[in-house]
């Protein structure tokens, strides 16, 4: 299992410095939540805090946008070199031109599924993905309780890219902790993303490293 720490969950006095304890900690892809007010009823940073983050980051950056304009939003993050970007399905005309536009920047791309949107809305997209995210909570803000039809639907998904892109990642966003990791892995989840379980753990190492299995 990769981890991928939320960096919503940091002490924003001192990023740089939970940043590079995550990286050091173990983590494999630095999460970044983005968000615009608009898709979602809450506002978090922009380019100038991002690439700040980037500057001190030594792991790939996983930027989940949660934005009403992706393409606006991938413009202006795409010179920052993040390893992905993954948008909202429920927010793009067309998800399938945003998948080339990200791919063409040399940026892996990843589409996000809200709690209630089924695997099957990706089906003809799922080939193009690098990665497809599960929220397991509403996206909008860190230390919300797992939402647990997170399970059968990554199972299904599991199903679907073995079948159309065995290559494509699963992650799961919201809610991660110790208590429902293996779970995840028995389902062929990848990545998981997690904030407060992290932070909010004196240890770092010691709470990534349990997320490892
Ligand atoms: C929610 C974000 C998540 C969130 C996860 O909209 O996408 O990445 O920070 O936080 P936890 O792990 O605390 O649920
Ligand atoms: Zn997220």
């Amino acid at each position: 299992m990769l981890v991928a720490p939320s960096v919503l969950s940091a002490d924003f006095g001192n990023l740089q410095r939970d940043v590079e304890a995550i990286c050091s900690a173990g983590c494999d892809l630095v999460h970044v939540d983005v968000m615009d007010g608009h898709f979602v009823p809450n506002l978090t940073i922009g380019p100038v805090v991002v690439s700040a983050i980037a500057a001190c980051a030594t792991k790939p950056l996983d930027i989940h946008l949660m934005v009403e304009n992706n393409t606006f939003f991938v413009d202006l993050f795409a010179p920052l070199k993040p390893g992905y970007i993954s948008f909202h399905i429920e927010e793009e005309k067309h998800p399938h031109r945003l998948i080339q536009k990200i791919r063409s920047l040399g940026i892996k791309p990843a589409i996000v599924l809200n709690p209630h949107t089924p695997p099957e809305s990706i089906e003809y997209l799922l080939q193009d993905l690098d990665m497809v995210l599960l929220m397991s909570v509403n996206p909008g803000f860190g230390g919300q309780s797992f939402i647990e039809s997170v399970i059968p639907k990554a199972k299904k998904l599991n199903e679907m890219r073995k079948r159309l892109n065995p290559k494509c990642l699963i992650e799961v966003d919201g809610g991660v902790s110790d208590k429902n990791i293996h779970i995840l892995k028995d389902c062929g989840v990848d990545i998981v993303v997690a904030g407060s379980y992290v932070f909010n753990h004196v240890n770092k190492e010691e709470a990534i490293a349990s997320l490892k299995i």
